[in-house]
């Protein structure tokens, strides 16, 4: 099977035949197979056997025909190596030991030595670099969104100590914020060198913000991170997250190739609010895969529709796959959009020719 570079090519806005999908957290728990493997081990467990995290990030690939991959970790990875101990718990997430609350708790985190801390992560994906047929997609938490998961101790609704920080003690959020986009950077450099073929920072949460705040207390870290990593070639992708259709018109200096949009902008709109300058990856909504699947292959064939108006889209879900998502639906669906875009695209191409 020779290299499918449709994923790369969409994220540069080239030409071609088909969209190329893949999905946020397609490596996982709608897969029976995922579910015994998870009996005996954890993820952090899974996460520490490379030649186990890489078969289960292939996975989706034998069994949905994606055309992109996404590493088997997650964001909490790297904080590890910050001197931050957590779990990751069942039906909650994750679970910090000592939340970080404190001026002296955040002077504490040290930066971060990916070589010798996370040298398995790496390693996987050195093994996904030598099997793939699809690029590897390597992937950070953003510093909102990990600075959520440090300061309140586990997931949370309202963010309330998270923004009782940024509110009251600016500084000191600033050198979190400072620290977790250092974080970022060198975590992905080193990915990047170890053979992921494009990396998306994660911003989960963030649309929890009001605009202003988001360019005040988020935005510059966002962009200093696509910034410091502007002299690498590998397409980046931001996913501003949950919520996030009104942040989207404050992007223009991140120097990303491709953001990410939730299900509640249009990618038409979502197109009008970023410019011209980015691809766009989305945008269906995971519940949608509850409906029958005329259903979902009307809206998924929407989504194409509006998507080829413009050179660069990527069909993704508007976040991530939920547990009891169905693998058959899942599988059609990718089917359908490979289906009908290359028929769209070869209508338009013949079309052309005519003229
Ligand atoms: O398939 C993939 O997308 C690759 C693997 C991946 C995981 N986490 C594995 C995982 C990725 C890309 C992530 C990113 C991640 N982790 C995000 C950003 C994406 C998003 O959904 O917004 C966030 C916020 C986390 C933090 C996290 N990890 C939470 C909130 C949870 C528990 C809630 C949930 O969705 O189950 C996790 C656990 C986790 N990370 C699981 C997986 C497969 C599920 C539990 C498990 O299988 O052990």
């Amino acid at each position: 099977m020779s290299y499918n570079d449709m994923f790369l090519r969409a994220c540069r806005k080239e030409e071609v035949t088909h969209v190329p999908v893949w999905y946020m957290r397609q490596a996982g728990r709608y897969d029976p197979d995922y579910q015994k493997i998870k009996e005996k081990y954890s993820l952090l467990e899974i996460c520490m056997q490379p030649e186990l995290a890489a078969e289960v990030t292939l996975m989706p690939i034998r069994k949905l025909g994606v055309d992109a991959a996404i590493l088997y970790s997650d964001i909490m990875n790297p904080v590890a190596s910050l001197g931050v101990k957590f779990d990751i718990v069942k039906n909650i997430g994750p679970v910090i030991e000592n939340p970080i609350r404190t001026a002296d708790d955040v002077h504490k985190l040290r930066p971060i030595n990916v070589e010798q801390d996370l040298g398995h992560i790496l390693e996987t994906i050195r093994i996904l670099d030598r099997e793939l047929k699809v690029p590897l997609i390597s992937f950070a938490g953003a510093p909102f969104t990990i600075a959520s998961y440090l300061i309140e101790g586990r997931p949370s609704k309202s963010y309330i100590r998270t923004k009782s920080m940024m509110y009251s003690e600016p500084e000191l959020w600033n050198t979190l914020m400072d620290k977790l986009g250092d974080m970022v950077i060198s975590y992905l450099r080193a990915h990047i060198r170890n053979g992921a073929k494009a990396i998306q920072l994660f911003d989960s949460w963030v649309g929890s913000l009001a605009p202003r705040d988001f360019k005040v207390f988020v935005l510059p870290t966002i962009e200093r991170i696509f910034r410091e990593l502007s002299d690498l070639p590998q397409p980046k992708i931001y996913f501003p997250g949950v919520n996030s259709g009104e942040l989207l018109p404050l992007l223009g200096n991140v120097q990303a190739d491709v953001i990410g949009l939730d299900w509640r902008v249009s990618i038409a709109e979502g197109r009008r609010r970023l410019g011209p300058k980015f691809a766009v990856q989305g945008n269906l909504d995971p519940y949608l895969l509850e409906a029958p699947m005329n259903v979902i292959e009307s809206y998924a064939a929407a989504i194409i529709d509006e998507g080829m108006q413009e050179p660069g889209h990527i069909f993704n879900l508007g976040h991530g796959l939920y547990p009891e998502a169905s693998l058959d639906k899942l599988k059609r669906l990718t089917d359908f959009i490979h289906r009908y875009s290359e028929e769209a695209y070869k209508i338009r191409k013949e079309g052309v020719a005519e003229v």
